[in-house]
C-alpha cells in the first residue's frame, strides 16, 4: 500500500480557433495556459472528490472511472483538488481535472502505474462532463503549449512554433455555464440540418488554417482577423450569447486585434488578442466594464532535447 498521498498536476487551456467544429472532424488550434490544477490522491473511503470545485456528482464518477481505467479499485481512493482555473468559463477546468486525477492515481498506486496513453484515457473521462468530446481540451491541458489538433485515434497533434509572442487578455463571465449543454444543443441543430452546419464547419476549418499560418509567421493582425471571423461563425452556429457579443465588442473597441469566445461558449470567457504593450490598458478597460480579467502569454512547443 502506498504510504503517502501522491500529486498530479495539469493546466488550463484556451481554444484559439475551431471549437465545436473540431468535434465534427475539423482542425482547431489550442494552447495550454499557466493556470494550475493540482490533485492529491490518497487511500480512503471512496470514490470521493473533495476541494476547490463546485459540488458536482460527476466528480465521484470521475474518480471511480479513472481508478478503473488504471486497473485500481474505485472504492479505495479519495481525491482532493486545488485549482486556479475558474470553472465554467471554457478554460479547461474539467479536462485539467481528468488529466491531473489520472496522473495522481497512477503515481499513488503501489507499484505506480505507467500510463501509456494518457490523452486517450483523459478523453474517455471527459465524456463524463460532456458526451462527445473531441479530446482537444485534455491535450492542451496535458501538453501546455500551442498546437493544431484534429480528432482521431490517435489524434493528430502538430506543435506550432510561434513566430512572435502572443498575448491574450481573457475577460471572464460573471456566471459559469456548461460546455455539455452547448455541445448537445449544437448536435441537435446539426442533426436537423446537416448541410447548413457542415458548410459552417468547413468555413471554420478555413479560418483555423489561416490563423495557424498567421501564428507561425508571427502576423498578429492576420491572427486577429481570423479570431473575428471565427466569432462570426460561432454566432452562426448558435453557440455565442448576447453577453459574449457585448464583451467581444468592448474588447475590440478597447484596442484588441481580434476577440472571440473560447471553448464551449453559450457564456464563459472571451479571449482578446492584443499587442503586448497595450495589454494592461485593455485589461483595465475590460475590468472597468465588469469582467475579471486574466492576462496570458502563449507558449510554443518545448525546445528539442539536445543529446
Ligand atoms: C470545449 O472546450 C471545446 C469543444 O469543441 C468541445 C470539444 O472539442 O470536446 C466545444
Amino acid at each position: 500500500m502506498s504510504p503517502s498521498p501522491a500529486r498530479g498536476r495539469a493546466g488550463g487551456k484556451v481554444i484559439l480557433l475551431g471549437e465545436h467544429a473540431v468535434v465534427y472532424g475539423r482542425p482547431a488550434v489550442a494552447s495550454g495556459v499557466p493556470l494550475a490544477l493540482e490533485v492529491e490522491a490518497a487511500r480512503g473511503a471512496g470514490p470521493a472528490l473533495e476541494g476547490d470545485l463546485p459540488d458536482d456528482p460527476r466528480g465521484q464518477a470521475l474518480v471511480a472511472e479513472a481508478a478503473r481505467a488504471l486497473g485500481l479499485r474505485a472504492g479505495d481512493w479519495v481525491v482532493r483538488v486545488r485549482s486556479e482555473i475558474p470553472p465554467g468559463q471554457g478554460l479547461g477546468s474539467s479536462a485539467a481535472l481528468c488529466v491531473a486525477t489520472l496522473r495522481a492515481l497512477a503515481a499513488a498506486a503501489d507499484p505506480p502505474v505507467h500510463v501509456a496513453d494518457e490523452l486517450t484515457l483523459a478523453r474517455g473521462l471527459e465524456g463524463i462532463f460532456h458526451g462527445t468530446p473531441s479530446g482537444i481540451d485534455p491535450a492542451a491541458s496535458a501538453l501546455g503549449s500551442t498546437f493544431r489538433f484534429v480528432r482521431g485515434d490517435p489524434p493528430s497533434i502538430e506543435p506550432i512554433a510561434l513566430g512572435a509572442p502572443v498575448t491574450l487578455v481573457l475577460a471572464l463571465d460573471a456566471a459559469p455555464r456548461s460546455t455539455g449543454s452547448a455541445v448537445g444543443g449544437l448536435r441537435a441543430r446539426w442533426q436537423a440540418d446537416r448541410p447548413r452546419y457542415e458548410r459552417l464547419f468547413d468555413a471554420v476549418a478555413e479560418v483555423v488554417e489561416a490563423g495557424a499560418a498567421a501564428l507561425r509567421r508571427g502576423d498578429l493582425a492576420a491572427l486577429g482577423l481570423a479570431l473575428d471571423r471565427n466569432q462570426e461563425l460561432l454566432e452562426a452556429l448558435g453557440v455565442s450569447s448576447p453577453e459574449i457579443a457585448r464583451r467581444v465588442e468592448a474588447a475590440r473597441a478597447a484596442g484588441a486585434l481580434g476577440a472571440k469566445l473560447t471553448g464551449g461558449g453559450a457564456g464563459g470567457a472571451v479571449l482578446a488578442l492584443v499587442r503586448e504593450v497595450h495589454a494592461d490598458a485593455l485589461a483595465r478597460v475590460l475590468a472597468a466594464d465588469g469582467s475579471r480579467t486574466i492576462r496570458v502569454a502563449l507558449a510554443g512547443p518545448p525546445p528539442a532535447k539536445v543529446s
